[in-house]
């Protein structure tokens, strides 16, 4: 049977008059309703790890807005917290983990077979969603990178440049690149089971991708999306794989044919008209209104929604933000991007 809905469409490589359209963090602060059921469950992880109130999260925006796909509500951050690293968040400053600077901290990560036993609650998140999306909607299942979930593990908290996790990989490589290998294969068994429950795609987002230059980008931003990429397809080789190796700049061209995924996400440093020439070319791109429009609104968000859609419209694209909506953004400036998107 032919695909129907919209976004696998676009990831089978069709190019159509309005493209399919979701947005990164689409579940989050901005919604009221979000941040009740976020109070209901006490606080953010527990939220994650508490399946029917993160099933109502994932479904808040689409009963709100009717995107083309929903994202499971869950973080990038449970891989470390279910290998064994301490995990919490601090209201208004983000992340904290306990860190990994020794061989004697790695130790400490248990193996991969035990990750399942922390996220359970994720996969039931899964299963209650694949029966209670629309049928026209895709269930996007996603991980972290193995070099931006990394870059937390080792510094034990976000970094603006990433600086501890580069300091290790040129002081301790061998230590860095067993790290990663965890992570890689972690990551592998965690999309497997989301997918098993029910995820109709994955994205891995690697969003400190573009502080990788040279050679260590190929080495630690490419190849473990193409290792991830190539276990998933053998074991799964009718679901797409998205990548957002953000801020990489010129190494957007050929990510996708490089690493095998079928669709590449693009942040908004990117200019749309190169990326149709330079990247769409190779297959479907996802992006990339900057996130920004979604506070400010009004004519420029239109302007620069409708440049957006023109310059991908002779290939497949899904609709999206350069990066996740922000907490102090209009829902109404949501709700003109998908009108400007599906009206014209
Ligand atoms: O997109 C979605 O709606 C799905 C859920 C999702 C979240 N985080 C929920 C979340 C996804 C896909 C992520 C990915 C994620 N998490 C990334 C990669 C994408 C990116 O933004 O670059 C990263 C780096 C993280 C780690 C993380 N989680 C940070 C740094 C923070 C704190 C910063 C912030 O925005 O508060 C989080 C918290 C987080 N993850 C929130 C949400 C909705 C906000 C938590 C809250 O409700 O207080």
């Amino acid at each position: 049977m032919a695909e129907q809905k919209k976004l696998l469409r676009a990831l089978a490589g069709e190019t159509q008059d309005v493209p399919p359209i979701w947005m990164m963090r689409q579940a989050g602060r901005y919604l009221p309703e979000y941040r009740a059921t976020r109070a209901q469950a006490g606080d953010f992880l527990s939220l994650c790890y508490n399946p029917e109130l993160a099933a109502e999260v994932t479904l808040q925006p689409i009963r709100r807005y009717g995107f083309d796909a929903a994202i499971l509500f869950a973080d990038i951050l449970l891989i470390p917290q279910a290998l064994g690293a301490d995990l919490w968040f601090v209201t208004g400053e983000g992340p904290r983990l306990s860190t990994i600077t020794s061989e004697a901290d790695f130790a400490k990560l248990g193996p991969v077979s035990d990750i399942h036993e922390t996220l359970n609650p994720i996969y039931e998140t899964v299963r209650i969603l694949s029966r209670e999306l629309p049928s026209e909607t895709t269930l996007i299942g996603f991980a972290g990178a193995p070099w931006t979930v990394a870059t937390y593990m080792i510094a034990g908290r976000g970094t603006p440049d990433q600086g501890p996790a580069h300091a290790l990989r040129e002081e301790n490589t061998a230590l860095f690149e067993a790290l990663l290998v965890r992570i890689t294969e972690a990551t592998i068994e965690y999309l497997s089971m989301q997918i098993d429950a029910g995820a109709e795609v994955v994205k891995i987002f690697d969003s400190w991708a573009g502080s990788l230059k040279g050679e260590a980008f190929a080495k630690y931003a490419l190849e473990p999306c193409r290792q991830i990429t190539a276990a998933l397809k053998e074991r799964y080789p009718h679901i797409p794989v998205i990548g957002f190796p953000r801020e990489a700049g010129d190494k957007y061209v050929g990510f996708a044919k490089a690493t095998g995924i079928d669709c590449v996400a693009l942040d908004n440093s990117v200019d749309p008209e190169w990326a149709a020439a330079n990247v769409q070319v190779d297959g479907c791109v996802q992006g990339n209104l900057a996130s920004r429009h979604m506070v400010t609104g009004g004519q420029d968000l239109i302007d620069e929604t409708r440049r957006i859609v023109a310059a991908f419209k002779n290939g497949p694209h899904i609709f999206n933000l350069g990066h996740g909506i922000t907490p102090d953004a209009d829902p109404d400036n949501v709700q003109l991007m998908i009108d400007t998107v599906r009206n014209g």
